[in-house]
């Protein structure tokens, strides 16, 4: 959509909240509101996107960084006050001015898209999202004249008691003609019942003008369902998680228990992948086919292959490759690569660590800072020495090295490869190619001890 423009108002605090965070930067989703309706406008076509702030501003740009531009309204005079902050930035713009608000996180691409094409069609000036509300309270209403267009719309506040009947509402949502718009917003007064500049008043001014208003009514109402509290938070939580389930289980996942299953909007999961109760799948997590993951595992910004299987693990920021067996109990950190079948098992830390094919950690191990290579051996219990208390150094261990249980690997150090260490070792110095290394006291025997003890 060549001359989309969007301009997306969030200057408002929502007191309701109760939240020293701005409204638009709580999170439902895995992400902020305001990068949903970003998201949204993206795939409607935006190609430019501008944010209106005013409480916390500076967190609002420092969030959205370059995905947006940014006016500045200094005091929250109303809606319209609000647009007409972007008029030295829109100045130019001779196509469409789409207005969201950056607190309703439910918007989808194709509602938005939708609500273009029939203002496009239409030939309007001027078009409004409105939904039939079972419930009107509160909102604008849509006065429509005789032929169908609009002829205005009245705040709750400000509505005689017939039109309050009325239960066509203004989603906030709106596309307008650029040039007619900011036309319109210089003549908008703020003699109401708020004493506030109203945007839907923009419609009754071009209507008066003999300009065309239109609007289209949708049937997700839910979709543009605003958010002013933690309670309706909440609420648009479970609608998100909802839909992200479906969308999974349509593709082909199999979720066993969808409500106790928690994946963010932007993760991708491959085909017959079998996903366990009590899972969190976060961030920018891209999965594979045929894995099994769960019960109680939690995923942040993980790239995994295929036939990975997991459980009661946590790994975050970290590359998992095909058939890497994980768990239980276990925490992979960031900058972790796991390579083709490894296989972590109980209680097991790694971190900044590349771990080669093959290669095994099948109990209580610590690995961090440390290069391992392929079919490795690491006995139960081995501890990398990766920390003197100021700096962190890096251990390498050889393809097929065996390390014997309960070693300490005392960074910097090196095992070459087929190289053993004895168990219950320190290792201090390289371990040559295919050599033995043993590095503890001898045991003594002391005959017959136990009898001169009694
Ligand atoms: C607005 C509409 C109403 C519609 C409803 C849908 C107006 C006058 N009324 O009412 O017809 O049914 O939305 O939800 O527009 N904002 C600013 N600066 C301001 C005022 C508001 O940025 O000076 C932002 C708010 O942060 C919010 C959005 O604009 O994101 C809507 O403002 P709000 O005060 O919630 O308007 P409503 O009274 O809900
Ligand atoms: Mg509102």
């Amino acid at each position: 959509m060549a001359d989309l423009v969007t301009v997306i108002l969030a200057a408002g605090k929502g007191t309701r909240m109760k939240s020293s965070l701005p409204k638009v930067l709580h999170r439902v989703g895995g992400k902020c509101m305001l990068q949903h309706v970003l998201d949204a406008a993206k795939a409607a076509g935006a190609k430019r996107n501008i944010v209106v702030t005013g409480f916390g501003g500076e967190a609002v740009q420092e969030a959205i960084g370059a995905q947006a531009e940014f006016a500045v309204q200094e005091e929250q005079l109303g809606t319209g006050h609000a647009v007409l902050q972007t008029k030295p930035l829109l100045e130019k713009e001779t196509g469409t001015v789409m207005v969201l608000c950056g607190d309703t996180p439910l918007l989808t691409g194709d509602l938005l898209k939708n609500l273009y094409d029939a203002h496009s069609k239409a030939e309007a000036k001027a078009t409004v999202l409105t939904a039939i509300m079972p419930d009107p309270t509160g909102y604008g209403r849509v006065i429509h004249m005789p032929d169908g267009t609009v002829e205005k719309i009245v705040e709750h506040k400000d509505a005689t008691e017939e039109e309050r009947q009325v239960r066509e509402i203004n989603s906030g949502i709106y596309c307008f003609d650029a040039r007619e718009l900011f036309a319109a917003l210089g003549e908008v007064k703020n003699d109401n019942a708020q004493g506030e500049y109203y945007l839907p008043d923009v419609l009754e001014i071009l209507r008066k003008q003999g300009k065309k208003i239109w609007a289209v009514a949708t049937e997700e109402y839910e979709s543009i369902f605003g958010i002013n509290s933690r309670s309706q938070l909440a609420q648009a939580e479970k609608i998100l998680r909802s839909r992200k389930n479906e969308a999974l289980m349509a593709e082909g996942v199999t979720l066993m228990d969808p409500s106790s299953t928690f994946i963010d909007a932007d993760v991708k999961i491959g085909r017959d992948t079998v996903i366990y109760p009590f899972t969190w799948i976060e961030g920018n997590t891209v999965i594979g086919e045929n894995c099994e993951l769960g019960p109680n595992v939690r995923l942040q910004n993980v790239t995994m292959g295929s036939g990975v299987t997991g459980q009661f693990a946590y790994v975050h920021d970290a590359v998992i490759d095909d058939g890497v067996i994980l768990g239980q109990f276990v925490h992979i950190r960031p900058d972790t690569h796991l390579m083709e079948k490894v296989k972590i098992g109980n209680f097991v830390e790694v971190k900044n660590s590349n771990v080669g094919k093959g290669t095994k950690l099948p109990h209580l191990s610590y690995i961090g800072d440390c290069d391992m290579g392929e079919d490795v051996n690491m006995g139960c219990g081995t501890i990398t020495v990766n920390y003197d208390g100021k700096k962190k150094f890096r251990t390498k261990v050889g393809n097929h090295a065996f390390i014997g249980c309960n070693s300490n690997l005392v960074a910097p150090v090196t095992v070459e490869d087929n190289a053993y260490v004895g168990a219950g070792s320190t290792i201090t110095k390289t371990v040559p190619a295919d050599n033995l290394a043993i590095a503890r006291s001898r045991q003594t025997n002391i005959a017959n001890w136990a009898d001169k003890r009694k």
